[in-house]
């Protein structure tokens, strides 16, 4: 950070006050040097690629419970009864939360994501410091049920609380409520994003649909695909520590970048707008950030994505909109907000 000690030893003060925000210090998003990688070695603990393929099997049978729920529905919204339920009751599982706390996180993580939007109006950003503020007395609590004895460990929420009985925590109860909150902010709203944009991207595009339902073994590039040409991350801003180059062009230290746009560099991706699943270097996007800040959860969307999005067309290859989809209003975060759908499964695969 490049603040005088002074300003920000009075803005951490001020904000240490509230609960834990999950964009805020100690969150690791904002940190940089030893504490940064300090959480995320943390993270990084449980985020292994190793660890996403055993939960493989658990996304699995969310998406499979969550089609049987649509089966018997015909016409939907597919925004709130598919995209965002299943990114919610994987959160969950990952956090070690029953799908009734799945229900709740759902509802923080719709809300809360509004912290992102710049010029909010004042009613909306009482309603994202509650949410905070319940996100932060739930964590608090479960830590509190774990460490008595009284609620099993399960999840990351479980070793989070076990570190912090321990008679040197390695985290401080900071630390630990800022990572899980923005675990919970991080990897919901994007994964609902990704999942909606697959869904009218591949609706659109028939014969890329095709393509997937005969040669399923491009569903991992279709995913990168999706997420380069409509990600769910608009862009990202940072501010240099130091002076720098960026090409040609002079950083000096303390200039403000946003980083977006580059998913649609002509001389990176021709023809970067037409929407092709076998493109060769889908995965080049930048759409999981870069550097040091790199998407913790980004092998889990992946994964995730995948499962969702194939297993859908599998079950209900005919869908259709039934009215018109609507997007999401967001200064930072591409998707969408309804997709009412006809599933048309008469002739559903099983
Ligand atoms: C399609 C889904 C996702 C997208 C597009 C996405 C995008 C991003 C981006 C662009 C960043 C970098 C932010 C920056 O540099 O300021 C980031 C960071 C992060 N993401 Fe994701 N994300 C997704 C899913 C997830 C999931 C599922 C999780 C975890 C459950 C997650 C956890 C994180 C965390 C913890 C960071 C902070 C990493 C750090 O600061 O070192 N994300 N994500």
């Amino acid at each position: 950070m490049i603040y005088p000690d002074w300003m920000s030893a009075l803005y951490d003060n001020a904000v240490m006050k509230g609960p834990a925000n999950p964009f805020e210090r100690p969150s690791m998003v904002v940190l940089d040097g030893v504490d940064h990688r300090k959480l995320r070695q943390y993270v990084a603990r449980y985020f292994t690629p190793a660890n996403a393929r055993a939960i493989r099997d658990d996304i699995t049978e969310i998406v499979d419970d969550t089609l049987v729920g649509l089966g018997v529905m015909r016409e939907v919204d597919l925004v709130s009864d598919y995209c965002k339920v299943i990114p919610a009751k994987v959160s969950a599982k990952i956090l070690g939360m029953s799908d009734a706390e799945a229900r709740m996180l759902a509802t923080l993580g719709d809300e809360s994501v509004k912290m992102l939007e710049i010029g909010r109006p004042f009613k909306e950003f009482s309603q994202v410091e509650r949410c905070i503020e319940r996100l932060d007395t739930w964590i608090d609590e479960q830590f509190r049920l774990i460490l008595r004895g009284r609620r099993k460990p399960a999840g990351l929420v479980g070793i989070l609380a076990k570190d912090l009985g321990k008679p040197q925590p390695p985290l401080t109860r900071r630390e630990a409520k800022a990572l899980l909150s923005l675990l919970v902010l991080a990897g919901f709203e994007t994964t609902v994003n990704l999942i909606g944009s697959g869904i009218q991207l591949l609706t659109q595009h028939p014969e890329q649909l095709r393509i997937l339902k005969s040669e399923p073994q491009h569903w991992p590039n279709a995913i990168d695909e999706i997420l380069r040409i409509d990600g769910p991350v608009l862009g990202t801003v940072r501010k240099a520590n130091e002076d720098d180059w960026i090409g040609d062009v002079r950083v000096p230290r303390g200039t403000f970048i946003l980083v977006s746009g580059a998913n649609h560099d002509p001389s990176v991706f021709p023809a970067p707008y037409t929407f092709d699943i076998k493109r060769i270097n889908a995965k080049d996007h930048i759409t999981f950030g870069g550097g040091r800040h790199f998407c913790t959860g980004a092998h889990l969307a992946r994964v995730e994505g995948e499962i969702a999005l194939s297993r859908l067309f599998k079950r209900f290859p005919n869908l259709s909109p039934s009215a018109e989809c609507t997007r999401r209003t967001s200064t930072f975060l591409r998707g969408w907000q309804s997709m009412p759908m006809r599933l048309n499964d008469s002739d559903a695969m099983e």
